[in-house]
């Protein structure tokens, strides 16, 4: 297994590149399952769940082809991908495959809008806590869907097609949000989706299924209106820039100290993190090529967070600021209200020096002095990189396992920290 060795200490000075989004990238190729025709993705990072996703939708039949750069490509540019479901020859999605990444739970709706049926596998735990999918059947059953649960399969059918309703969600999810918002695309008549996820990349799906024929208003607002059509078809998109991979760049910046341009990253995906930071004292600028963060000379001062929706706060960036502030000047204090048990990380930060204490679902964090490299492992993406991040403001050697979990969802981590001066390497083995 892959190891990561991190010795700290070095400012981080440059720029880096930032790719497409691992949570739009996703969903966006399994909107594909909703046509005939092909739809052409481009900017897709190359990430370990991209590769499981082409490998769960071959199994349904859809043909990928991923492009290779072309002339003139911009440097460090994703991948293109054309993808085709123009026939579907298997509706199952079985355990083995669902129980690996749980966003491939996510074509039960397109399944069900396009073939009338589908059997999706329950996904299980996590390690982020127990992540039910009821909201997401709760929005099939409104369209009129018949749900049945065996053998830890939920089966769907509906066989006339769906149909149009009024779909609440008692709280946000964004699952349930692209469930519903797919599904809604081919069912007959109009559906209102109220207390919808505004999440930048639901609104990169929804821009992406207007391109492909569907009729959606309200993209970006907690109330989101369909009208059905009859038949999608194919397009051509670019996946938005990757807001949370912008976020942990940000926050390894603020960390190390130094001067770093996020190249092609957008301020607005990201705005409740970055106001963050600049309390947290670091200097934060857009300019026409990205985002540049700096901190010279100033410590980190200590902040007080609680996770939220869109645009709030987001918890996939909690681990990651957790680690900046464990070298803050004083206390912060940060809450996780999305899921209850993202708090992994906590006990491996402990390891490499860090002071904090957890009581429910808030961590008080006393800023120390100095971090020292040590062995650390991580359970899930965002807590592994937060390692990362406080490896390289650590004094000597960090060793951090089970780097799996990183390339689920960073894209050339080890190049892009080392291009702006972290001694970073990967360990092959
Ligand atoms: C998406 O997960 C993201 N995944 C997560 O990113 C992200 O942390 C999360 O949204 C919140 O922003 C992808 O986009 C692939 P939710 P999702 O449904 O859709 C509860 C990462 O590191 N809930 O918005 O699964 C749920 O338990 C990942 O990239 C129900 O109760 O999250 C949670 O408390 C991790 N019933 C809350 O809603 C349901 O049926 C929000 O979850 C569905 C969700």
């Amino acid at each position: 297994m892959d190891r990561i060795r991190i010795v700290g200490g070095h400012k981080l000075h440059g720029a880096i590149p930032i790719s497409g989004a691992k949570n739009a990238a996703l969903p966006l190729m399994i909107a594909s399952l909703l046509t005939e025709d092909t739809l052409t993705l481009e900017n897709v990072p190359r990430l370990a769940d991209v590769i499981q996703l082409q490998r769960i939708l071959g199994n349904h039949g859809v043909d990928i082809t991923v492009q290779g750069k072309q002339p003139g490509d911009v440097a460090n540019r994703g991948a293109t991908l054309h993808i085709s479901a123009a026939r579907i020859v298997d509706t199952t999605a079985p355990y083995d495959l669902v129980s690996r990444m749980r966003a491939s739970f996510w074509v039960f709706g397109p399944l069900v809008a396009r073939m009338g049926e589908a059997k999706v596998s329950m996904p299980g735990g996590c390690a982020i806590g127990t992540r039910p999918v009821d909201l997401l059947i709760m929005a099939l059953e409104r369209l009129g869907a018949e749900i049945e649960i065996e053998g830890g399969y939920v089966i769907a059918r509906a066989r006339k097609g769906l149909r149009g309703a009024e779909i609440v969600f008692p709280k946000v999810t964004v699952g349930g949000t692209h469930t519903a918002l797919m599904a809604a695309t081919l069912a007959r008549g109009t559906t209102v989706i109220e207390n919808a996820a505004r999440e930048p990349e639901i609104v990169d799906v929804g821009e992406c299924l207007v391109k492909m024929g569907a009729k959606i208003s309200g993209l970006g607002t907690s109330r989101i209106v369909v009208e059905g059509v009859s038949r999608l078809g194919g397009a051509r998109h670019s996946v938005l820039p990757d807001r949370i991979e912008t976020g942990t760049y940000a926050m390894a910046a603020a960390m190390t100290g130094g001067d770093v341009l996020l190249e092609g990253a957008r301020p607005e995906l990201l705005q409740a993190a970055l106001d963050v930071l600049v309390q947290a004292g670091a200097e934060v600028s857009s300019t026409n090529e990205g985002i540049r963060i700096a901190r010279n000379g100033a410590g980190i001062a200590p902040v007080e967070v609680t996770t939220q929706p869109f645009p709030g706060f987001p918890t996939d960036l909690q681990a990651q600021l957790m680690a900046l502030m464990t070298r803050a000047k004083g206390t912060s204090h940060i809450t996780e209200t999305i899921f209850e048990n993202r708090f992994m990380h906590v006990q491996e930060l402990a390891r490499l020096g860090a002071h904090i204490h957890l009581d429910g679902e808030t961590a008080t964090i006393e800023g120390v002095e100095r971090l020292k490299g040590a062995p650390v492992m991580a359970t899930d993406l965002r807590a592994s990189v937060s390692l990362v991040i406080a490896a390289l403001a650590a004094e000597g050697e960090t060793m951090v396992n089970r780097v799996y979990h990183l390339d689920r969802g960073f894209e050339r981590l080890e190049e892009k920290l080392s291009g702006c001066g972290a001694e970073i390497s990967r360990i092959s083995g």
